[in-house]
Formats: structure tokens, C-alpha cells, sequence
């Protein structure tokens, strides 16, 4: 939850740019009430979190059971259980498997010379346009749509449905009911029939290896499938267009003066990226929730069974015995350790390198294309676009 100085006193809404956002500094273990009033245990240091994210006595499936407390979907804590992040031990690892060869940092390096080219794409039409321009419109959301239907083989109309179904996957909570459910049953349908044509005629993208690899391995049922299928679909585009916005908003507003080196410097830009990953969070929900399934000791306290758990990435990455303190003066310096922004253990997020090079070369290569890039409004001027759990720029008016 963000700070309440952190918010719109009428609203409730969170309004700061979200490198600005104010974190508590980390500590023992204690207890919190969530939104929907379930009491859960709250980990925040460094060493706490990560012995949270990879101690498999704290689950995801542990969630749904009859006896869980009522987690709200409003929390942005659960989802349905059939999610592959909603699963544990072997169920979880059986879809994982299936895709998890695809995803490796080698295999991710491999697609550089495309990812590069639709970047530079992105860039030829921008340079085209004249400023000032929308850099959401031309930029941070186009790229990612594209590197996500390429890689999952989409055609043009699903191309063009999905922001469509993006909104209503990741509602805030504003969309009428049955709006919702006509919204889902359509991206549903979509799933199906890009599964069932890919069995068909098997490509290159990553959907076909999907399909063949499920077949393979036996077990996974086809409504599985198509969540997982929907969800890189949706999650693989909507988390690197939140990160780019805002990356590009701290960066152009706040660090104009590291423009040029980033432009100049490919490896320094790779430094940059991971620096930003690591402090500039996705939104902002500050927990991935776990559940206890044995008494266990985090931190010098004991966590009873049945406990909610609640691992707050953002306050461990700002742990000072870990991370020197003022983690933003120098951008070029490389972490004290691994960032916990894509989490860490057996749900360590599987696009992190994929996530990683479309930052890394949108970075370098914006700055080295448009060297006179700037905000042509101010940052507090920023309208926010806001999902479940990501919340990013509308809009960045930019000039040259
Ligand atoms: C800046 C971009 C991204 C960030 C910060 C991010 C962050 C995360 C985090 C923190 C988790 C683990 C959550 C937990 O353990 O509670 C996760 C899981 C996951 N992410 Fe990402 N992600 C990003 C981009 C992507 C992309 C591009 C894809 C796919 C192409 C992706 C696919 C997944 C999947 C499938 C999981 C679930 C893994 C599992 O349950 O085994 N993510 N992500």
C-alpha cells in the first residue's frame, strides 16, 4: 500500500510519479491489516523476502483453500487458481517446464536482432513525425505489443483487440460486470482457437512450443493452457509498457543529464536499465502474497501456520544493509546485489529477461537517436493510466 502523503485526499488515489513514491524502511517481520481486513504477516528485509520467495512452506495454492481467508481479487492478491502462479511444487512445475526452455537468457539473446529491429522500426516513424509528440502513442506501448504478438504468433486483429482485453484482465475495478464478463469470454475464445490452430499448423512462435511441449509432458488441462497462454499474452506486454513509461518519466524529468551517456554507452545503458527495474516499481501494490503451511522462522520470528504472508519486493530492494542508502544518485553504478523486481525461487518471473533487453535497447537507442529528447509538459502534469497492480503515464508528451 502507498504512504497516505503518497495520495489525492479526496480520491484516495495514488498520485506521485512512482520513483517518488515514500517506502518505510525495512524490519523485523510484523503484522498488517490488507483492504479486505485479513490480518497477514508483512516481510520487508532483503534476506526476509527472499527466504519468503524460495522456502516452498510458503505457497501460492495455500490461498485458495476453503479455510483461506477471503482474499478480495480487489486486493490484486489471488486470481484464479488455475493461474501457473496460483500453483505449487509439482502442478506449478508442469507448466513451467513447458515454457521455461524458451525463456532462458541465452535463448532471450537470441531474439536481439528482431527486438532491435522493431525498436529501430518504432524510431524511423517517430523521427517522421514532428514534435511534440505522444511517446505512449509512438513508443512505449507499440513496442511491446509487438515484440509479445510476434513472439506468440498473433495475427492483426488480435493485434489491434489487445489493449481491449488488457483493460478488463487487469480492471481496476471500474468496469461494469457483465462488460467484464463479455470482455474475458471473448480473450478466452481468442486463447482457444489460437491453441487449436497451432496444433494444427505448428510455427515458430512461442504458442506453438507451448502446445507441443503441454502435449509432451501430459496432465495440463486445455483451460490451463489457455490461462497461460492469455496471460503472457497480456501480462508480457502491459508490465514492460508500465516499466517504459516509467523509466522514460524519471529519466527525461529528473535525469536529463545522464541523456547523453545512455545514448553513447550500450553497456552503460544495460547498467541504467537494471537500476531503474530495480527501483522504480511496477505500481503501486507493495506485496506478493504467500501462505504458511507450516510454523516457520523468518527473521528471528515465527510465522504461525495458516498465515497470509506478504513480500514487499520494493521496501527489501531499499534495504540499506544490502543497498548502499541513496540507491538513486548514481544511475550507472551496478546493484550491491540481485534485485527483487522479478521476485525470486520457483515463480521468478519468466519474461525478466525478455523485460530486460526491450528496456535495455529502448533506453540506448532512444537516447542515441533523439539526443535532444524532453518532457514537453511536466511531470506533475501526468494523467495515469491504472490497472490491478501497474500504474503508468497516459501520456509523455515529448519534443526534440
Ligand atoms: C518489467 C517487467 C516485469 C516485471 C517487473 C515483472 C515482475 C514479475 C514478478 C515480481 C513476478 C513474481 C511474482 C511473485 O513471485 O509473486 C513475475 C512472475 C511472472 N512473470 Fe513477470 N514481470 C515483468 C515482465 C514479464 C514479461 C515480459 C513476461 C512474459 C513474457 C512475464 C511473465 C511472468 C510469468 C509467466 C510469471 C509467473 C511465473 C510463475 O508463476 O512461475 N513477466 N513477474
Amino acid at each position: 500500500m502507498p504512504r497516505s502523503d503518497d495520495t489525492d485526499a479526496t480520491t484516495g488515489l495514488p498520485t506521485l510519479p512512482l520513483h517518488r513514491l515514500g517506502f518505510d524502511s525495512p524490519g523485523p517481520p510484523r503484522q498488517v491489516d490488507l483492504p479486505d481486513g485479513t490480518r497477514a504477516w508483512l516481510v520487508s528485509r532483503y534476506e526476509d523476502v527472499r527466504k519468503v520467495l524460495t522456502d516452498t512452506r510458503f505457497g501460492r495454492a495455500g490461498l485458495h483453500t476453503p479455510d483461506a481467508p477471503p482474499l478480495t481479487a480487489d486486493a490484486g492478491l489471488v486470481g484464479s487458481l488455475d493461474l501457473m502462479f496460483n500453483q505449487d511444487g509439482e502442478d506449478h512445475l508442469r507448466l513451467r517446464r513447458s515454457l521455461r526452455r524458451a525463456f532462458t537468457p541465452r535463448a532471450v539473446a537470441r531474439w536481439r536482432p528482431w527486438i532491435a529491429a522493431i525498436v529501430e522500426q518504432r524510431l524511423d516513424e517517430l523521427a517522421a513525425g514532428s514534435p511534440p509528440v505522444d511517446l505512449v502513442a509512438a513508443f512505449t506501448l507499440p513496442l511491446p505489443v509487438e515484440v509479445i504478438s510476434r513472439l506468440m504468433g498473433l495475427d492483426t486483429p488480435a493485434r489491434q483487440r489487445l489493449r481491449h482485453w488488457t483493460q478488463y484482465a487487469f480492471s481496476d475495478g471500474s468496469h461494469p460486470e457483465e462488460e467484464m464478463e463479455s470482455a474475458l469470454a471473448e480473450f478466452a475464445a481468442f486463447g482457444a482457437a489460437l491453441l487449436a490452430e497451432r496444433r494444427n499448423a505448428p510455427g515458430d512462435d512461442l504458442t506453438s512450443v507451448l502446445v507441443r511441449a503441454a502435449d509432451e509432458e501430459g496432465g495440463i488441462l486445455e483451460g490451463q493452457l489457455i490461462d497461460l497462454v492469455c496471460g503472457l499474452v497480456v501480462g508480457g506486454h502491459d508490465s514492460t509498457m508500465t516499466m517504459l513509461g516509467n523509466a522514460l518519466l524519471y529519466l527525461l524529468g529528473e535525469r536529463p543529464e545522464s541523456w547523453a551517456r545512455l545514448g553513447e554507452d550500450e553497456r552503460a545503458a544495460e547498467a541504467v536499465a537494471e537500476r531503474l527495474l530495480h527501483l522504480v516499481p511496477l505500481g503501486d501494490d507493495r506485496g506478493t502474497a504467500r501462505h504458511a503451511a507450516a510454523d516457520t522462522e523468518v527473521g528471528g520470528v515465527t510465522i504461525p501456520a495458516g498465515s497470509v504472508v506478504l513480500a514487499d519486493c520494493g521496501m527489501a530492494n531499499r534495504d540499506p544493509d544490502v543497498f548502499p542508502p541513496r540507491p538513486f544518485d548514481d544511475l550507472f553504478a551496478p546493484l550491491a546485489a540481485p534485485t527483487l523486481s522479478f521476485g525470486a525461487g520457483p515463480h521468478y518471473c519468466l519474461g525478466a529477461w525478455l523485460a530486460r533487453l526491450e528496456l535495455q535497447l529502448s533506453l540506448h537507442r532512444l537516447a542515441a537517436r533523439f539526443p535532444g529528447l524532453r518532457l514537453a509538459r511536466p511531470a506533475d502534469e501526468i494523467e495515469w493510466r491504472r490497472g490491478t497492480t501497474s500504474r503508468s503515464p497516459q501520456r509523455i508528451t515529448v519534443t526534440w
